[in-house]
């Protein structure tokens, strides 16, 4: 898969952290905020890539796959508006939407180990 999606994901889905109901991680800094700002806006970009990239077959595979990746675009446009905003809460809530993209695609059309 792309290049920047695991790195990119990973630094949303690592920048709030919440153990046993207290935050243990989040962003601060306007450096940390800029990183996350990036990172969503490479995801963003990243999701177009993965639309444009759907698999030959025609039919119901195509759509599910078109419906994936337009919303991993959603998400990772949530995330880009949430770290923009600085909003931790806003942040947590895109970051879940994203990660059930991936693993919504990734059910649908990785072969199971
Ligand atoms: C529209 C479908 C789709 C979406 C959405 C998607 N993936 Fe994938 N991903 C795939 C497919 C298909 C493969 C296997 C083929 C390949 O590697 O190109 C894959 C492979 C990968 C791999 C390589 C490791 C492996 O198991 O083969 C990683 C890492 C990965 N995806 C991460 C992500 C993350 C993180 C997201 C969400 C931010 C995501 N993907 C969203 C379809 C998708």
């Amino acid at each position: 898969m792309q290049a920047p999606i695991a790195p990119s994901s990973d630094a949303l889905f690592n920048a709030v952290v919440y153990t046993n109901g207290q935050p243990v991680a989040q962003p601060v800094t306007d450096a940390q905020w800029g990183a996350l700002v990036s990172h969503a806006r490479n995801l963003a970009t990243a999701a177009r890539q993965v639309g444009e990239a759907a698999p030959a077959a025609d039919g119901e595979g195509r759509a599910d796959w078109t419906r994936w990746a337009v919303e991993m675009a959603a998400a990772s446009e949530a995330a880009t508006r949430a770290a923009e905003a600085r909003d931790v809460n806003a942040l947590l809530e895109s970051g879940g939407r994203l990660y059930a993209t991936c693993a919504g695609c990734h059910k649908r059309f990785l072969p199971e180990d």
